[in-house]
């Protein structure tokens, strides 16, 4: 039988609970997930997508049938060479929806072969985006109970170092 394989693309800049809710979701539902984390996302990531990937990684060692690796370009085009024919995205809230609907359409006028399927996130992780815990990190807020440990040490360390280097400059 076919292998069916579902890309899991973002930015991941860290891995989430959310993240990691919406993969175990979906190896309940393929063979085999690939998350893909984009290299060179618009906006400045914390992390390198090396450190990203290793973040992840880290998460996976319970997991079976997941996989991480890096891709640049099209979404499509990564989905098409791992031989995927999903993309899996999570939906939290309603205002998700209106760009992940766009995407999605883009994506499939783009090749038509791969769908998007989105899943929703468990009640208790609908609030938490990485941009949302990397704020409250940076601030000093307690975000153990939405991000993994190795996602949650790295933030304090990479702020750390970003504080250490200001206080030097100054
Ligand atoms: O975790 P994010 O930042 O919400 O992920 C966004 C991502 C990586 C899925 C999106 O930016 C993307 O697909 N980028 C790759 C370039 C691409 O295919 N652009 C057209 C999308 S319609």
């Amino acid at each position: 039988m076919t292998e069916r394989i579902a890309v899991y693309p973002g930015s991941f800049d860290p891995v989430t609970f959310g993240h990691l809710d919406i993969l175990d979701r979906a190896a309940a539902i393929f063979d085999r997930v690939v998350i893909g984390v984009l290299e060179n996302p618009g906006k400045t990531p914390l992390f390198t997508a090396a450190e990203r990937v290793e973040m992840i990684r880290a998460c996976l060692e319970s997991r079976e049938r997941i996989e991480v690796t890096t891709f640049d370009g099209l979404t499509v085009d990564f989905a098409a060479a791992t031989g995927a024919i999903a993309i899996v995205r999570g939906l939290r809230v309603i205002s998700d929806f209106e760009s992940e609907f766009q995407m999605a359409l883009m994506n499939r006028r783009l090749n038509p072969a791969v769908n998007t399927v989105f899943l929703m996130t468990s009640f208790s992780n609908v609030f938490i985006s990485s941009s949302l815990i990397k704020e409250v990190c940076h601030l000093g807020g307690n975000v153990n109970e939405m991000a993994p440990p190795v996602s949650v040490e790295a933030m304090r360390r990479r702020f750390a170092e970003q504080r250490e280097r200001e206080a030097r400059s100054t």
